[in-house]
């Protein structure tokens, strides 16, 4: 086929013998290759039913991206997920920021930039905007430089960075996470060589905080131990201490040198206000004790895909911060070698500017906003129907979940008959709502209330 056509084109383009005679050596040489890619191919003593893979057993899908793998093979018209942690428009559309595609078109426009690999710890400015973020721009942590701050992929490479540091520099292995927690905290802290317990955190009776749990197992955990501290919106059951309560928090641990290690993947997104949502870490920070905060710009800047994010290490003096940072380094470089660099320019350039900063917050609000009144709307349809029970929490609950309270039969139940999918122990994602899916969600959850006792 291929001598073909190139005799027949090279006929007719009317050109010198000469070229017709490298055409059709050309053609020779294509007619050989061809046959022999059409020899018959035997199969190497490692392939198909020899694998040496074959004893491998298929893991399970994971239990919150599964949600998302179950509602996209379900063809129903009707369906909703509201498993996805991940920020919907009005119109259940997936959600870009203005501020973003401007900060874009700014970095795509400036020919200066280059792709060069970026160093180790990331991008200095990213790192030295993050801080100030989660930190205040007074703080004196950052007045006294006693901070290292490293750009790490997103919230959950940042948590991995931070537990591998701890897991070789600390001198406790044990961090202690609430329970319930975010599935992958678990998962993330295991690998990076800590040992796992967990606190009191949720009571299913008031649908509120144990407190008095939490600060039981906190004060029984050994000296020294890590904990685990969600910075606002905990995920999932969208409780938080109150600033009385995070006060204790602060008095007990530091009274027992344990060590914070802060999760922030939700700043801006609790009450709409950067700065209340990081109450919480300033406290800690303020007192001039030690601690880690792992920061994500997934969710307040909608760059859930960039994988954008920070670890701080806040330390005594700048001396050892520097001496932190560099064993920082050590972790990482053998991890991924440095970070993105596309994603920690957005930030930085939002960051850095008055205007894009203040466009941001506005854009920030309204999701935190809209979220808070989802959850108005979903309360008010519940009560509409005379749903059983006390859902009061929907309305007192902050972030993006709302942990419902239904059991694990009556999600199934949901998710069979109303086509709703969301994680097993009951928690939606109220970002994923809207003011037309919220009657389809309340018809579901009477009806699973009302049949799935
Ligand atoms: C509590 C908590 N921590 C960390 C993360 C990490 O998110 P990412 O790695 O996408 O920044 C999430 C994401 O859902 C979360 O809910």
């Amino acid at each position: 086929m291929a001598s073909k056509s190139f005799s027949s084109s090279s006929s007719s383009s009317g050109c010198s013998p000469a070229s017709d005679r490298r055409i059709s050596v050309l053609a020779r040489h294509l007619v050989a290759e061809n046959a022999l890619s059409s020899s018959p191919i035997y199969a190497s003593p490692t392939s198909s039913a020899n694998s040496v893979f074959a004893h491998i057993a298929r893991g399970p899908e994971d239990p919150i991206l599964g949600v998302t793998v179950a509602y996209n093979k379900d063809p129903s018209p009707v369906k909703l997920n509201l498993g996805v942690g991940a920020y919907r428009t009005e119109e259940g559309k997936p959600l870009v920021l203005n501020v973003v595609r401007k900060a874009e078109h700014m970095l795509v426009n400036d020919r200066s930039r280059v792709k060069e690999y970026l160093p180790i710890v990331g991008l200095a400015d990213f790192n030295k905007l993050s801080a100030k973020l989660i930190f205040g721009a007074d703080s004196p942590v950052i007045r006294e430089n006693r901070i290292t701050t490293v750009q790490c992929l997103s919230g959950t490479g940042s948590l991995r960075v931070g537990g591998e540091f701890l897991a070789k520099h600390y001198h406790q292995r044990t961090i202690y996470i609430p329970l319930p927690t975010w599935g992958n905290h678990p998962k993330v802290f295991t690998l990076a060589g800590l040992s796992v317990k967990t606190y009191r955190y949720y009571d299913p009776a008031t649908r509120g905080l144990n407190f008095q749990g939490l600060m039981e197992d906190l004060g029984s955990a050994p000296s020294g131990a890590i904990i685990l501290l969600h910075a606002c919106a905990h995920n999932p059951t969208g409780v938080d201490p109150t600033p009385q309560q995070w006060e204790q928090i602060r008095r007990l641990m530091r009274s027992k040198a344990l060590m914070p290690f802060f999760d922030s993947a939700y700043q801006g997104f609790a009450s709409g206000s950067l700065d209340e949502d990081a109450q919480p870490v300033r406290m800690f920070a303020a007192d001039g004790g030690e601690l880690l905060v792992a920061q994500s710009y997934a969710k307040n800047m909608g760059l859930y895909g960039e994988r954008v994010g920070a670890l701080s290490i806040v330390c005594k003096d700048a001396d050892v911060a520097g001496r932190v940072e560099s064993q920082l380094k050590l972790v990482i470089r053998p991890m991924y070698s440095n970070p993105p660099i596309h994603g920690a320019s957005i930030v930085a350039a939002i960051l850095k500017d008055g205007n894009l900063y203040n466009e941001w917050t506005i854009e920030l609000k309204a999701m935190a906003d809209r979220i808070i009144s989802m959850r108005k709307q979903l309360f008010d349809a519940l009560h509409a129907r005379g749903t059983p029970g006390d859902w009061s929490h929907i309305i007192k609950q902050i972030g993006m979940f709302t942990f419902t309270g239904l059991n694990s039969e009556q999600v199934a139940f949901m998710t069979r008959e109303y086509h709703i999918y969301m994680t097993s122990d009951g928690r939606i994602s109220m970002a994923g709502l809207s003011s037309k899916t919220v009657p389809h969600l309340a018809d579901a959850i009477h009806a699973a209330v009302t049949r799935m006792k």
